[in-house]
């Protein structure tokens, strides 16, 4: 263990107590300036530390920094297996798939604090702004085919909202396909992407990346997002990323050992938005005005259109018409 570990797990368990430099050296058997030096370090990372002449440092209770053992001290399984986590990145999609090619193992995963370049869903930006959100990737190697991928994305935001409802104590909805949504803004994107094996059809590898606006970012939302993207909590919480992460890589978990069973379908079609309601179904070719009517088992939509008819719709995006809101 190096020093910076040993000095945060001195004051994780005197948080809120000051600690003179003296007792942390001789705590940890270094010197006062090997003390100090890793003071900055963790200051560097985002932890906030307060140090007062004559009584030592104090670890702030509201700290929420993103560390690969945080997240590991709350996993339940053995699938995940190597946590890598970054201060800040051009994407851990990006980085993940590289490493995915390179021959990473199924259960590595990548967290950011920050992302320079952060992909949405049909090559749209994901803004992740410094330390108010949680970027993570995880690398899967399954064996299904190219057309199931859309489970893990499901999955995946079944996990997610039923984490952060209870984390946060409210409640969710899901914007088809996957899209997770609290107090009617955005509060969480999916991107699920994969390579295929073309000669056996199936899956090589699938980097499942999912993005959660924790906390409102320092001046608030740009102004090209700020009527859809909201955060899940107004005011930072001592450990919170760390907990959401591991919390939404435990779930999914679950539900990716049995995703031929779909086990999470009930979780998912019960938190789907405009149910019932007139909605835009928007493709690159054209848009179209049906009733949604439901989800299918293979989560896809079940609508009717203006005519009367009715059709399952795999593909595309949802508004809803705000003219029949
Ligand atoms: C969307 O809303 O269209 C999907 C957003 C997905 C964002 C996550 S953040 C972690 C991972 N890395 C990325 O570059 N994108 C995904």
């Amino acid at each position: 263990m190096t020093v910076k570990e040993k000095l945060i797990g001195l004051l994780e368990k005197k948080k809120g107590e000051f600690v003179s430099g003296e007792e942390i050296a001789s705590g940890i058997g270094c010197t006062r300036s090997a003390v100090w030096k890793a003071i900055k370090i963790l200051e560097s990372e985002g932890y906030s530390i307060e140090a007062v002449t004559n009584k030592g440092y104090r670890l702030m209770d509201n700290n929420d920094v993103i560390t690969a053992d945080g997240v590991k001290k709350y996993i339940n399984n053995n699938f995940i297996n190597d946590i890598i986590i970054y201060k800040t990145i051009d994407s851990t999609n990006i980085k993940l798939k590289e490493a995915a090619a390179a021959g990473a193992r199924e259960g590595t995963v990548i967290i950011s604090g920050e992302q320079t370049a952060g992909r949405g869903r049909l090559g749209r930006n994901f803004y992740s702004p410094s330390d108010t959100g949680l970027y993570m990737s995880l690398l899967l190697r399954p064996s299904i085919s190219a057309s199931e991928a859309i489970k893990i994305t499901t999955a995946a935001a079944s996990a997610t909202a039923e984490v952060i409802e209870e984390i946060s104590g409210k409640k969710t909805e899901i914007k088809w396909v996957n899209d997770v949504y609290m107090d009617g803004k955005k509060i969480c994107g999916i991107l699920t992407e994969a390579a295929l094996d073309m000669e056996y059809g199936v899956l090589e590898y699938a980097v499942l990346g999912i993005g959660i606006n924790t906390y409102e970012p320092e001046g608030g939302f740009p102004d090209t997002i700020k009527n859809i993207a909201g955060a899940v909590f107004d005011m930072k919480k001592s450990d919170m990323r760390n907990r959401i992460a591991a919390g939404v890589l435990n779930r999914f978990i679950n539900y990716y050992n049995e995703l031929e069973q779909n086990t999470y379908y009930k979780s998912y079609s019960d938190r789907i938005m405009w149910i019932g309601k007139e909605i835009k179904i928007i493709s690159p070719s054209e848009i179209k005005k049906a009733v949604l009517i439901g989800i299918d088992k293979n989560c896809r939509l079940i609508v009717r259109y203006e005519n009367g008819e009715e059709d399952i719709v795999s593909s595309g995006e949802i508004s809803i018409r705000e003219d029949k809101q």
